[in-house]
């Protein structure tokens, strides 16, 4: 089975159950300041799940792009990767346990509608229930019924031994949510497939479908989301009860397949031959095992293809937030590259084979295509320049120091006092030669090393720069508990890009947008610096239709209707803004009913129409005081403002 009929096949099959189909929302979540990426298909439906009404209904489908870099250690294995695509139907306000469960079922087993897996060798799991949320009895109930229906009798936490399916775990297993720190939750109920591997004791005695051994692939997560987690900690019963479902498709398509990893799918599969095609047959590498060289190819592939598809949303190299991000994987890909000896600018080839694979699903790709090759392009040679003087000067490092309190306390280095880098060295590497600390981490614990972290980041403090490296920590609350502000904020930036475009022309287009409770921050396409006066008039007009008290309302319609209108519409796949951004990534979904946020009425006159999920403020004149703190370049042709509501 190909990546194509698997979609097909899940898209058929909800959207007879009811579900409209729904595109995927960008990898750089918009108006959620909770997090760096979009990790789960959730993000992009927060206002919905807490209750706004969906122009689309109660049920929905859709193909999410999705970037997970907590298991970044682990990809190179059969089955962890930084990017993939997730298949998810959800519910809002609408069916819950039974026939998320019961869907699921079919949608596993049936042989003409679904994939058609033998059950006896599905084993699904529930959460155990704890002092925030009791144990989840239901799914327990409907799995039990629906094994017995196909003559399996599944015991509920017993040993494998004694005939247990059914699994209970704690939060940690059996509990999606929050996305940020805050927001929608609850308990989960997984699917996972047997490969019938044996089972390795080095991760424990017995094995269940919860072990890390490799027996059991975790397909597919239902998650009940009933709860609504506060910034005291408190999980309160949301007013609404929503199912979020996420189905891996690589680790799907793995199975089906009979395939040992995710890389022989048809989405990896021809990215992995194009990088052992460049390998040099005359040269040998830097491994000194066919599996270290494998998980090289593996690590290429995977960021290589994480890549494409960030620059692509718009997402470009740097040293913070997400462009540290996408540089890390970069910079990762090129040195395993070295590794394997491959040739100058192997990745171009590459990237190539990934928008081929791509390019019917997510069209921006081939639109965005010189810009990718370029970027990747421009970081491989500036990495290039340094990777090997960074390397030697690595080798020369002379080790200082024992580990001390600083160090963490968990992970391989735990309790070791081995000569370790300094703070200084390391830094050094980061500054000069572009080596970032994770590359560092990396070497280091090739030769059984420790890294001064908190050395490292002292100086780069010193150096007066943030450090970033983690999203963790990084926004205190969730957009649903900065809520007021947050939202305020957004009906701020919908008067500024209508102002923006009464200043300073049509050709103004939104190219990202991020809202934290204590500013907004805007990009947009123009092409220079914008003047004194401008800014002032741009300011003006937003602070004017604030204290006009303008309302602000929305209406539901097709897409094309909102395009008559002129409503713009943000995206973040890097094409042209307005509304022709818009038709891209909608263009195969003819009939897509949206939302469009009106501010003003036919009375006052409207400021400003826009394509938008909401929330929003109801009346202008509760924004307070706008004022434009900072103008000034993002990227090449996009201009960025950060202001504020006093
Ligand atoms: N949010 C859940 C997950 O990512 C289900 O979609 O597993």
């Amino acid at each position: 089975m190909t990546s194509g009929d698997l979609r097909k096949k899940y898209i058929e099959f909800f959207k007879k159950r009811g579900h409209k189909e729904i595109p995927s929302a960008s990898l750089v979540p918009e108006h959620d300041p909770t997090v760096l990426f979009t990790t789960a298909g959730m993000h992009s439906l927060v206002p919905y799940l807490l209750g706004e009404k969906h122009p689309m209904g109660k049920r929905l489908v859709n193909v999410q792009k999705c970037i997970r870099t907590d298991d970044i250690e682990e990809v190179g294995d059969n089955r962890h990767l930084t990017f993939f695509e997730m298949l998810g139907n959800w519910s809002l306000d609408g069916y819950f346990k039974n026939e998320a469960i019961t869907w699921s079922w079919e949608f596993l087993v049936d042989k003409k509608e679904g994939l058609g897996l033998a059950p006896e060798k599905i084993f699904v799991s529930a959460f155990e229930g704890d002092s925030d949320a009791p144990r989840d009895e239901e799914p327990i109930k409907i799995w039990s019924e629906l094994f017995k229906k196909s003559g399996i009798d599944a015991k509920v936490d017993v040993p494998l031994s004694g005939g247990g399916r059914i699994f209970t775990y704690d939060k940690s297993k059996n509990f999606w949510g929050p996305a940020g720190m805050t927001g929608p939750c609850g308990p989960n109920s997984e699917m996972f497939y047997d490969t019938d591997k044996p089972h390795n004791p080095a991760f424990g005695k017995i094995c269940h479908p919860n072990c890390d051994c490799g027996r059991f692939i975790e397909i597919w997560n239902d998650v009940f989301m009933e709860y609504n987690k506060t910034a005291g900690g408190k999980y309160v019963l949301l007013k609404q009860k929503n199912v979020d479902t996420g189905m891996g498709t690589e680790r799907t398509l793995a199975i089906l397949n009979g395939f040992d990893s995710v890389y022989e799918t048809d989405v990896l599969a021809p990215i992995v031959a194009k990088i052992k095609d460049q390998i040099p047959k005359t040269k040998t590498t830097a491994h000194k095992s066919k599996t270290e060289e494998i998980k090289s190819i593996r690590i290429i592939a995977d960021h290589t293809r994480a890549s494409v598809f960030m620059i692509s949303d718009g997402i470009m190299p740097s040293n913070i937030e997400r462009g540290y991000i996408l540089r890390r994987l970069l910079r990762r890909a090129i040195r395993h590259g070295r590794m394997l000896k491959m040739p100058e600018n192997f990745l171009a080839p590459l990237i190539e084979v990934v928008i081929n694979i791509y390019k019917e699903n997510y069209s921006d790709l081939n639109r965005n295509k010189t810009k990718i090759l370029n970027e990747i392009k421009k970081e491989e040679g500036k990495f290039e320049k340094t990777l090997e003087a960074g390397m030697r000067e690595f080798k020369k490092i002379e080790w200082v120091g024992v580990a001390d309190e600083a160090l963490p306390k968990r992970g391989s280095f735990a309790g070791h006092a081995e000569p370790q880098i300094s703070g200084k060295v390391a830094f050094n590497l980061y500054q000069t030669y572009g080596f970032p600390i994770e590359l560092t981490l990396e070497l280091a614990k090739e030769q059984g090393r420790l890294v001064d972290i908190s050395g490292f980041q002292k100086e780069l403090r010193k150096h007066q720069e943030l450090s970033r490296t983690a999203a963790a920590g990084k926004f205190k609350g969730g957009l649903s508990d900065q809520g007021e502000q947050a939202v305020k904020y957004h009906t701020a930036t919908h008067l500024l890009l209508a102002a923006l475009r009464k200043v300073l022309g049509e050709h103004i287009y939104q190219r990202g947008s991020n809202i934290t409770a204590e500013r907004l921050r805007f990009d947009f396409s123009h092409p220079e610096k914008m003047t004194k006066e401008q800014i002032q008039k741009v300011e003006d007009l937003v602070n004017e239709q604030i204290q006009k008290n303008l309302s602000v309302s929305f209406a539901e319609m097709a897409l094309e209707d909102a395009k008559r209108l002129g409503a713009t519409h943000s995206t973040s796949s890097g094409s042209p803004r307005g509304i022709r951004g818009a038709m891209g990534i909608f263009e195969t979904k003819y009939g897509e009913r949206v939302k469009v946020y009106a501010i003003g009425d036919e009375k006052t006159g409207i400021f400003s129409r826009e394509i938008c999920g909401g929330p929003h403020a109801a009346n202008t004149g509760i924004l307070g005081k706008f004022k434009i703190q900072k103008e000034e370049a993002s990227s090449s042709g996009v201009r960025r403002i950060k202001a504020v509501l006093e």
